[in-house]
């Protein structure tokens, strides 16, 4: 007897060592919805400092994760991500993960050749937290000041739009604002009133126009606030896949200018209402991989108004 119990308690003993739970692939699948924006759907990550995770092994994603959220192991991506995963979580993702094909042809196909180019190249891209959400520019401040008045009529003479379906432009990054006018230029982004506003614009009015209001002070917003908007921005939803917006937008809203991701903090309510809705419906398709309608579509009404009252209240 005594013999029995003891091999039970060291076979507990190793199963524990190698993994705390059994993990399902089948469930990890479904939690996975809210790493393929970085991590793609099958595990093979088109951005070159986001790594696959196709074919890794089990044991070893369910390190990382737990080291994530316990912050044994940092990273200001990860670390939102893997802060609401529970043990059954990670095992389930490790799971799905560890079985899947590492082949790179899928990432090829999906790679969007219209993607900027810093995105393409393996590695290339840097990822780094702009607290400020003033990106690099390429354009010349006062050039751009010059070529704004006939902005100002719907988006502010110093960017901070006081109607509330303009959105604000002050404190966006450059990089963001440039590619937008550029997309809605190409038609990749539609929008009948800013198409006739950018049809005469050249790459560099452009770069100009986005420097100038890149260095514009954004006021506050207008927002209420709504406890269940900070909990779905920061911690997203695994059962429902929705990524948490804080991985991509940040602690305060002010974006990633370098990885092109906008800053939200005290944008217009009803632009930010305008613009999940188009990318939940796909009318406005021009992120990079889906990175923001694969979100979108995982968002009911009510996440919406809650996410929007809550972006449009930060500082
Ligand atoms: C916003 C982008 C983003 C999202 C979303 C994301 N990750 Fe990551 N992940 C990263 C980055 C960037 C790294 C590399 C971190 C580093 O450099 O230390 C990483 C690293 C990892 C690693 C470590 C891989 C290794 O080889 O060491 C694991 C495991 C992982 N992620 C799993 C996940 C899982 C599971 C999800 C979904 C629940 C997820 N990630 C969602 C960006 C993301
Ligand atoms: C007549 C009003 C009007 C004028 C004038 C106007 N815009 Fe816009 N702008 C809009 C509207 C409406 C949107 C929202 C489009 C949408 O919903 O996709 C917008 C969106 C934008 C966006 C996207 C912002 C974001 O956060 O993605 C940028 C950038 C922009 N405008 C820049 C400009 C610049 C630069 C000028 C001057 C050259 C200009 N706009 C003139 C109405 C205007
Ligand atoms: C994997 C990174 C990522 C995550 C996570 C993410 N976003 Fe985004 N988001 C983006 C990118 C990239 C864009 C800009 C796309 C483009 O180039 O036009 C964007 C754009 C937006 C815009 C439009 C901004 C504007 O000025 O027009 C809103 C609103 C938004 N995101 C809200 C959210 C919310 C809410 C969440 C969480 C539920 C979220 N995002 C999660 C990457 C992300």
């Amino acid at each position: 007897m005594k013999k029995i119990i003891f091999s039970l308690l060291l076979t507990i003993g190793v199963i524990n060592t190698a993994s705390a739970v059994e993990g399902n692939a089948d469930a990890g699948k479904t939690k996975a919805a809210s790493c393929a924006s970085c991590h793609g759907a099958t595990g093979i990550s088109a951005i070159g400092t986001f790594p696959n995770l196709a074919g890794q092994k089990a044991a070893y994603i369910v390190k990382q994760l737990a080291d994530f959220k316990s912050g044994a192991r940092t990273n200001m991506m990860m670390a939102p991500m893997a802060a609401n995963l529970s043990e059954q979580d990670m095992a389930d993702l490790a799971a799905y993960f560890s079985i899947q094909k590492r082949t790179s042809e899928e990432a090829v196909a999906s790679d969007d050749s219209s993607a900027p180019a810093t995105a393409s190249a393996a590695g290339s891209v840097e990822i780094v937290t702009s607290t400020t959400a003033k990106g690099l520019y390429a354009g010349d401040v006062k050039a751009g000041q010059e070529k704004s008045v006939m902005c100002a009529s719907c988006h502010g003479a110093d960017g901070n739009s006081l109607i509330a379906i303009y959105p604000k432009l002050a404190g966006q990054s450059a990089s963001y604002t440039a590619k937008q006018l550029a997309n809605f230029k190409s038609g990749e982004r539609v929008n009948s009133i800013m198409a006739g506003m950018v049809a005469g614009l050249s790459p560099k009015d452009m770069d100009d126009l986005a420097a100038y209001f890149a260095v514009q002070t954004p006021t506050a917003g207008q927002g209420e606030g709504s406890d269940i908007g900070h909990k779905l921005y920061f911690g997203g939803d695994v059962n429902k896949g929705i990524t948490a917006c804080v991985a991509c937008h940040g602690v305060k809203g002010k974006g990633m200018a370098q990885a092109g991701f906008p800053a939200l903090a005290g944008q217009n309510a009803a632009y930010l209402k305008t613009q999940l809705t188009s990318f939940r419906s796909g009318s406005r398709g021009n992120d990079r991989n889906n990175m923001m309608r694969n979100i979108a579509i995982k968002l009911s009404d009510s996440d919406i108004d809650e996410l929007v009252n809550y972006m449009s209240s930060l500082k």
